[in-house]
């Protein structure tokens, strides 16, 4: 085999792993979900009106057989997202969306199935009671870890208002951080002791293993001592309110470590964790906005001012978890870093890791290098506000970025310029963001327009607006979509498709197609609003059925039809098939490889004449 073809084939069994570990993965989270039955999930679904529920959400407005609004899922100036009362879904033939009733609240919400499907069932008098068996049990197995931090909080709350607090709160006061916002974010105080704390603990009946396992208290030489000596205790709340870990900050000279962190445990891992989340939540849903900073202080010092729609990293690592729990909450989100380098370098990752999930941030660059808190404590809130109200989209931050090492004189670093920022146009999803950055570049490096359109893929972008017709570009392409669209109408068609294809060469077809039939199999019917619910959390499926539905076919088909379908198909995988060996065979020096590959050849005519 050449060694191009193994690297090809290598890379068609990558996906497929990638693909059947994604399966697994899900299938896994099933389990720890609370159960509803896939029939009474059904049933739901289908006792509840898509027009009805998507009506309280956004305009709809009848037109022929289906009703238009503008999506709600990218930024739409006309009604581009459809929704079909026959087939109870929607699909948006701008960005793509598509889905069913649950899976818009899911993502109109920004929470998780389960409980969209609650929303649906308290519409039509079904009572689930799923509330918070997840949470519930969750709590139950970690109990003494929960009561643990529970007692060291109230123990640091009120070290902090005793007499032993009074040069922390000296230091507080100092940074402006008033009794209210000591009290609001529960700050405590650990002290100049060696196992004031683990003594309590042991004297409340925790067991000692527990207390290690909480990070509270360490084992020693001399036994048992806290961990935390001497320092300012911000206390970190999980997503429920529930205290899972500390941030100690140091507050006497001389102390090394400003901040130090509760060790990972199983309830509290960095990277999934963000300050504030749980006060956070409401108010950015109300205000439809979060703000994401780096530490407690920033946080603190934002809510002095009335901003309480903000939420922090610890630090600049910002991680793909921290991204999903944002998008949980809202996905109008703007990055307010410190403006060191180290907070530019926290911006850029979290650019990368928001924009993976479909989330386009804003941000906030503050000046001489200061923090959120600093900024705040020395312009006052409107002077901040205005930082909030005029930041930058990711075009304009990675303009700047960009702009910030060259020299505007030089054609060189000008043209090295320009073709940044073609690639980074060429990122851009939303066609109105597309046409003003290319017209702002070519004013400003008064470059013809046409040399730089040249350069750029979004022609391709902008089809993608009208209706998906000039999606498929050849018959065997327009054979599978076909395929599709009726596997996605008929059983019968299936069933077709059982007998007569085995495989599809687009991967992204070929994993429709064996998800539409496992679903026929499974249930022993076919309605595209289920199987939507069966693969709702493979978001890339549920677009390609947008994208399938969305195609400009007859809502019926007669067999021949189909039968051509499926005619070209093998006709294409046969002539690729017959393609690969004929390269093959002219490489081989090995006779007794020759003749397999020409006899292999020949099966392959043979069957490709026996199919005309
Ligand atoms: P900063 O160094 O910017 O601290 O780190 P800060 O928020 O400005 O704090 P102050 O104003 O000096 O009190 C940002 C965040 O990174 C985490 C802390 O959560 C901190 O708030 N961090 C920082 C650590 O966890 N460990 C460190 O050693 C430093
Ligand atoms: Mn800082």
């Amino acid at each position: 085999m050449t060694s191009l073809k193994k690297f090809y084939k290598k890379i068609i069994k990558k996906k497929e792993i990638i693909n059947f570990c994604r399966i697994l993965l899900l299938e896994s989270f099933r389990d720890i979900m609370p159960k509803i039955d896939n029939s009474l999930i059904n049933d739901i679904r289908s006792r509840v009106d898509i027009v009805e529920v998507i009506s309280n959400y956004v305009k709809l407005e009848s037109r022929g057989k289906n009703y238009f609004g503008t999506c709600p899922f990218h930024d739409d100036h006309s009604p581009s997202m459809s929704v079909s009362k026959d087939k109870q879904i929607y699909t948006c033939f701008s960005c793509g969306a598509t889905g069913n009733v649950f899976k818009f609240i899911q993502d109109f919400e920004h929470i998780s199935f389960i409980e969209a499907v609650k929303q649906c069932a308290d519409m039509c008098g079904i009572d689930l009671k799923i509330s918070n068996t997840a949470t519930d049990n969750y709590i139950k197995k970690h109990k003494e870890l929960y009561d643990i931090y529970d007692t060291s909080q109230k123990f640091y709350q009120n070290n902090i208002n005793s007499a032993l607090g009074k040069n922390a709160k000296e230091y507080l006061y100092s940074r402006k951080i008033t009794d209210e916002q000591i009290k609001k974010f529960d700050i405590g105080l650990s002290l100049n002791e060696q196992d004031m704390l683990t003594k309590l603990l042991i004297k409340k009946g925790f067991h000692e293993k527990d207390l290690i396992k909480s990070g509270l208290v360490n084992d020693g030489n001399n036994g048992l001592y806290d961990v935390y000596n001497n320092r300012i205790m911000f206390p970190l709340h999980d997503t429920n309110g529930y205290v899972i870990g500390y941030n100690g900050r140091a507050y006497q000279t001389g102390t090394t470590n400003k901040y130090v962190n509760s060790k990972e445990t199983e309830l509290f891992k960095k990277r999934d964790y963000l300050y504030n989340y749980h006060r956070a939540k409401q108010p950015a849903r109300d205000k439809k906005q979060i703000i994401v900073m780096e530490g407690p202080m920033d946080v603190i010092r934002a809510s002095s001012i009335g901003i309480d729609n903000v939420v922090a990293t610890l630090g600049t690592s910002f991680s793909p978890s921290h991204a999903n729990l944002i998008k949980r909450i809202c996905s109008n989100v703007i990055l307010c870093f410190d403006g060191d380098d180290a907070g530019l370098k926290g911006t850029k990752l979290a650019i990368t890791e928001l924009q993976n999930i479909g989330i386009n941030p804003k941000i906030v660059r503050l000046p001489n290098n200061q923090d959120p808190d600093e900024y705040i404590k020395e312009n006052g809130k409107e002077k901040f506000e205005q930082y909030i109200l005029n930041a930058y989209n990711v075009m304009e931050f990675k303009e700047i970025l960009l702009k910030q090492n060259i020299n505007l004189n030089s054609a060189l670093d000008m043209s090295k310029y320009v073709k940044s920022m073609i690639d980074e146009i060429n990122k851009i999803d939303d066609d109105i963001l597309k046409e003003l950055t290319i017209n702002k570049l070519c004013d400003e490096t008064k470059i013809n327009k046409e040399v730089i359109l040249d350069k750029i893929k979004g022609k391709k972008a902008m089809e993608f607006a009208i209706p998906q017709k000039k999606l498929s570009s050849n018959k065997y392409e327009k054979s599978v979509e076909a395929l599709l669209f009726y596997m996605l109408r008929s059983k019968e068609v299936i069933e077709l498709y059982d007998k007569k294809i085995t495989h599809i060469a687009n991967d992204e077809y070929r994993h429709l197609g064996f998800q539409i039939s496992a679903f026929y199999k499974q249930n022993g019917y076919i309605d595209i609003a289920d199987f939507i619910t069966s693969v709702n959390d493979d978001e890339e499926t549920v677009k390609t059925v947008g994208k399938i539905v969305s195609l400009d076919l007859k809502e019926n088909y007669t067999l021949q039809q189909i039968e051509d379908y499926l005619h070209n198909i093998r006709e294409y995988n046969d002539v690729k098939k017959m393609d690969e060996y004929k390269i093959e065979l002219s490489m081989s020096n090995n006779l007794d490889e020759k003749l397999a590959l020409a006899n292999k050849l020949i099966e392959y005519k043979l069957r490709s004449e026996e199919n005309d």
